[in-house]
């Protein structure tokens, strides 16, 4: 009974950090003090836009009040912080809005007066005209071959991967979806040697194999760009489904590599930050390491459960 109490006061403990950093650090309660704050509020209205024009039927007109706060939040963005991507894009999103009000015969009075003329000449168009063909000629991939031959590499050559393979990784990610597009993954590539060793072993889930890794990448999110209670664990969908975009976008390269565990008590927590200086207003998702694979080398095989004891048809 004692272990269960105890077992229950930490899980509130760590619960309690988590709440408070969200608290602290997420835009629940300061929506524009900082570009970050403001430019999550831009991202999620300009994603609105986008999404309308997107529609099978977009309706005339449809938005008006996300169209007036945009107007608003991007006019105290550019005098506060200058303009810049985020502004571009919620400019693109409402030059687009306009063209297609003005074609459906309901242009915006204030967007009128808003936007200028470069915005509409610079504007990427909010939407992209697809056709079915074209993607699946794209996108036809072997992709049950492709997963079924990752594995978590916990053995390394000593073979240096290009930083370029990293960036490289990091770009395909960006594609990665988010809430609202609001991007909130952020990446550190782990450079220094000495840092990489220390941040390892305050992790603690590498024995055996962590001297051997040759590059350590460390994914994190920016709690800024959330806004409300509801979003509380949006930080670690968002951060690890980038992080398994990084994971497969470095597969593809032929580079081998093996998530490290997050799921840490505060006080490691609080270690590998003050190491990373990292940003108070980024939580720490999860490690992978990589690099190359040896010419021969063991998996662990990690079985599967099955397809059927996954899904399940209601
Ligand atoms: C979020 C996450 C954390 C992980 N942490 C560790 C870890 O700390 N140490 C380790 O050796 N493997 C770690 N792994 C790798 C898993 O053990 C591995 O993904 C799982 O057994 C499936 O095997 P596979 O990746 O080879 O398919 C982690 C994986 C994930 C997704």
């Amino acid at each position: 009974m004692l272990a269960v109490a105890k077992s229950f006061a930490k899980l509130n403990r760590n619960l309690f950090y988590d709440a408070f950093r969200y608290f602290r650090f997420s835009s629940m309660f300061d929506r524009e003090s900082e570009s970050a704050r403001l430019g999550a509020a831009i991202k999620m209205d300009a994603h609105r836009i986008e999404k309308g024009l997107a529609l099978p039927q977009s309706r005339p007109g449809f938005g008006q009040d996300v169209v007036a706060r945009l107007i608003r939040d991007v006019g105290v963005y550019e005098a506060r912080f200058g303009a810049d991507r985020i502004t571009r894009i919620a400019r693109s999103a409402l030059a687009d809005y306009e063209q297609t009000g003005r074609e459906q015969g309901v242009p915006h009075g204030a967007l009128g007066q808003f936007l200028t003329s470069d915005d509409f000449a610079d504007a990427e168009s909010a939407t992209i005209r697809l056709d079915a063909k074209a993607i699946r000629a794209r996108s036809q991939i072997d992709f049950t071959a492709f997963a079924h031959s990752r594995h978590s590499l916990r053995q390394f050559s000593a073979e240096p991967v290009s930083p370029d393979a990293i960036e490289a990784a990091v770009r395909a990610a960006e594609r990665t979806p988010s809430v609202c597009n609001r991007q909130s993954a952020k990446a550190y590539h782990i450079v220094d040697p000495s840092l990489r060793k220390q941040l390892l072993e305050v992790q603690g889930g590498n024995r055996g194999f962590g001297d051997d890794i040759a590059e350590l990448l460390i994914i994190t999110s920016e709690l800024r760009n959330f806004v409300s209670a509801a979003e509380r664990y949006q930080c670690w969908i968002d951060g690890g489904l980038f992080a398994m975009s990084v994971v497969y976008a470095l597969h593809a390269q032929g580079l081998g590599t093996c998530m490290l565990n997050w799921s840490v008590d505060p006080s490691r927590d609080i270690t590998a930050r003050k190491l990373m200086n990292l940003p108070p207003t980024q939580n720490i998702i999860v490690y992978i390491a990589v690099g190359h694979y040896p010419e021969n080398f063991s998996v662990a095989t990690s079985t599967r459960l099955g397809a059927d004891d996954i899904l399940t048809r209601l």
